[in-house]
């Protein structure tokens, strides 16, 4: 029986909440009925930015932080709601991602945290709400991270066929979907993160539109490879990471005089090369090229930065996940709405060759609607 189940995303971006409802089934298809975008309030943003770019912070600011992204949250899925005419009976359940304040799969203990109270979207909404997704997975032995390969695979995998799926959020990620054999999946590196933070600093907007100004620059070869030197590049899978390292201060670190002596312009081209090649190198890993990829997330709006991917994958057909029957920015919501959907019935929602963990574990945990 068909039920509507809505995810509520915000990646490392930290641009706002897509909140999106899906119509699922059995759960091998996840329709979009309808997508809202809640961008955060700008002294949130601020706020945000400022946390997470330190490593020490206090109880206060983090519990404060947790309630306001919280109410965030809930508020982009009752305008969802209200926008769509559902009342809260009309939901089975939605699934919250939250906003990463930190995400440390390396640390001795790992953890990843997420904010953005999930009782006040269960109080606000009515509706029951599945959230802390990551920290089962990481409990296991596993990343916690990507959790979004599951639902590429129930969702755009095609017998026989040899795909991958990329997400560029601020931070890029691949699932990859072979002809025959197991779905495999990581994150890649920077997506938009070094991308946003540099056209922030040099030209004041939030983001580089269509990579217009990363066009007007040159590649700066030896720049890209001091970057490309980062072992995370080298490191084999399983493996995430997040803007805690690939950071402003990394490209400060990493990038030297080299850095600061380069055309502003230049850098930005170099940094969308970057990505292109971070994202092109995980797709040859496993020894030849995938016949066709869709790319999803933010960066979809990116032409500069697409036109440099399909240079560095050349037998490669590239096209938006838009053509499959999911607009770019409503991929990662929707498969948050689909983890719901797995923990409210039961079923595993990691991939344990994607994440390393022991076993495919029930992800999240519950906080009932009525
Ligand atoms: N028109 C556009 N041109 C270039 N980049 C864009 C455009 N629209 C969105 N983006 C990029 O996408 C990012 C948001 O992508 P998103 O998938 O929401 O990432 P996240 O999951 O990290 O929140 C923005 O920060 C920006 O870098
Ligand atoms: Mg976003």
């Amino acid at each position: 029986m068909l039920a509507y189940y809505i995810g509520l995303m915000s990646g490392t971006s930290r641009d706002g909440i897509d909140a999106v409802l899906t119509a699922i089934g059995d759960g091998r298809d996840a329709r979009v009925i309808a997508h809202h975008h809640r961008a955060y309030p700008a002294s949130l943003a601020m706020d945000l930015a400022a946390a997470v770019e330190q490593s020490e912070l206090s109880a206060v600011t983090a519990g404060t932080l947790d309630a306001r992204v919280g109410e965030q949250f809930a508020r982009a899925a009752t305008e969802l709601l209200r926008a769509e005419g559902l009342s809260p009976g009309d939901v089975r359940g939605i699934g919250s991602h939250g906003q990463t304040l930190h995400h440390a799969p390396d640390a001795e203990p790992a953890f990843s945290w997420q904010i953005g109270d999930p009782f006040r979207i269960a109080e606000r909404t009515g509706v029951d709400t599945v959230a802390m997704f990551r920290q089962r997975d990481i409990a296991a032995g596993g990343e916690g991270a990507p959790l979004a390969c599951g639902f590429h695979a129930a969702r755009f995998a095609q017998p026989g066929h040899d795909r991958a799926v990329v997400n560029i959020g601020g931070i890029s990620n691949v699932t990859r979907l072979p002809p025959d054999g197991e779905v495999s999946g990581h994150d890649c590196g920077p997506g938009n993160t070094l991308l946003d933070h540099w056209v922030r600093h040099h030209r004041g907007c939030e983001y580089d539109a269509d990579g217009a100004w990363a066009r007007t620059g040159q590649v700066h070869p030896e720049l890209l490879q001091t970057l490309l030197a980062d072992p995370y590049f080298q490191r084999p899978p399983p493996k995430s990471t997040g803007p805690e390292h690939f950071s402003p201060a990394w490209l400060a670190a990493r990038g030297g005089p080299t850095l600061v002596a380069a055309n502003p312009a230049d850098v930005q081209a170099t940094l969308a090369e970057l990505t292109a090649h971070a994202i092109a190198r995980e797709l040859v890993r496993p020894g030849n090229a995938p016949e066709d990829v869709l790319i999803c997330g933010g960066g979809a709006r990116n032409g500069f930065l697409l036109e440099r991917l399909a240079i560095a994958l050349p037998q490669t057909r590239i096209e938006l996940t838009d053509a499959s029957g999911i607009p770019a920015e409503q991929v990662e919501g929707a498969a948050f709405a689909w983890l719901a959907f797995r923990t409210l019935h039961h079923q595993s929602g990691n991939l344990p060759a994607v994440t390393g963990a022991r076993g495919p574990r029930i992800l999240g945990c519950v906080i009932p609607g009525g």
